[in-house]
């Protein structure tokens, strides 16, 4: 009999539920060895304080649907303290387990990297986040969640904004990268979309707002990623473009335990809607859309890339591809090293996966 270990870490993603479910399923009916899942409570702190809770294929099959993940999830960096790594290392094989399948974004799954390489545990890794910033996959599961719950939120906010005649600055997550905002923005036909990739100037977002009075709409609607570039606003970008045309990040960002960067949720929706207002006269608010963005059921898509993945990673299990990680290339779900799409030692320019300028460029077709 084999003891596979699940965890999940960081933000919770829709979709979480439906990898768990996977590989659980998939490997209570592995044929050629027997193998029993448990899984970790709260993401790396239940490795490291051995607090666990049984896996049963029959239990797990109903959990398809569910939002967050039924395991919890913590923002825990084991190597924030060596004595952590050791406790984890210590349970792991107390536990006498035969792999461990992390599913997390690129924090936790840069331990899963860490924890294979150095200490030769069996990690598999699954790439997860709303952000869908994690290298070497086309899409991380909870993305299409997140951008399903923000584009009904603009279309139900687009309502009231008309009625006003306002204009309305809708604030999403994404620190480093404008997934979300970007793929919100066009699927609600945004006005102006502003992500960390493209930094611009408050005149850029007002020049747009006023076209928009100009051609007879009765809102505008500018969607601002958490972590946006906006120059002439308080508080200042953290990007700013450099001589060469590419960007770079000011050093004076609070920042996680992780590396990541600490924003305050609406601080720069209200920045925006402030400045817009001073500039065009236009009555205008601002909102966060916030942690709904990660709430409710999973998307269908979620739901088929987290059972992909699951499947995938039950199967790098069974036939010992640890240091791995499960992606999505194309239309397929490959398993690839873990080396070479975890940002150890990778600039910040390097470390995540960005939004590709391309698709900025299209969505400019549509404003004002
Ligand atoms: O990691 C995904 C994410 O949803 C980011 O977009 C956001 O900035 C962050 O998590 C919020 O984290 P927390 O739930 O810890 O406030």
């Amino acid at each position: 009999m084999k003891k596979v270990g699940i965890l999940t870490g960081g933000g919770d993603a829709p979709g979480l539920n439906a990898v768990i479910r996977a590989v659980v399923i998939r490997l209570a009916v592995e044929k050629h060895e027997e193998y029993h899942c448990i899984g970790f409570i709260d993401g790396w702190a239940g490795l490291r304080d051995n607090k666990t809770v049984k896996l049963e294929a029959g239990k797990v099959d109903s959990i398809l649907h569910e939002g967050g993940t039924i395991l919890g999830t913590s923002r825990t960096n084991l190597y924030k303290k060596p004595e952590d790594v050791k406790k984890a290392v210590q349970n792991y094989h107390q536990l006498e387990l035969d792999a461990l399948v992390a599913i997390g974004g690129d924090d936790t799954l840069e331990i899963a990297y860490y924890l294979n390489r150095d200490e030769g545990l069996k990690a598999v890794g699954v790439p997860k986040t709303i952000d869908n910033d994690v290298m070497g996959t086309d899409f991380t599961f909870g993305f299409w969640s997140a951008v399903e719950q923000a584009t009904q939120a603009i279309d139900d906010l687009r309502v009231t904004t008309t009625s006003h005649r306002r204009v309305m600055v809708i604030e999403c997550m994404g620190r480093h990268a404008g997934w979300i905002t970007a793929y919100t923005g066009l699927a609600s036909g945004a006005d102006f979309i502003a992500v960390p990739e493209r930094p611009v100037h408050i005149n850029d977002i007002a020049r747009e707002v006023r076209h928009c009075r100009e051609l007879g709409k009765a809102h505008a609607i500018v969607v601002v990623a958490e972590g946006a570039s906006i120059g002439g606003i308080e508080p200042k970008p953290r990007v700013t473009k450099d001589a060469n045309g590419g960007w770079k990040l000011s050093d004076k960002i609070e920042r996680d335990s992780f590396g990541n960067v600490v924003l305050k949720p609406g601080e720069i929706a209200e920045a925006v809607a402030t400045e817009i207002e001073k500039l065009t006269g236009m009555e205008t608010r601002g909102i966060a859309l916030g942690h709904l963005q990660r709430g409710g059921a999973p998307s269908a898509y979620d739901r088929i890339l987290g059972t992909r993945y699951g499947l995938q990673a039950a199967d790098a299990v069974i036939h010992g591809h640890f240091g791995h990680m499960v992606v999505l290339q194309g239309l397929r779900v490959e398993t690839v090293p873990m080396k070479g799409m975890i940002r150890e030692n990778q600039s910040e320019a390097k470390r995540y996966k960005y939004l590709p300028d391309s698709f900025l460029d299209m969505a400019e077709v549509f404003y004002g």
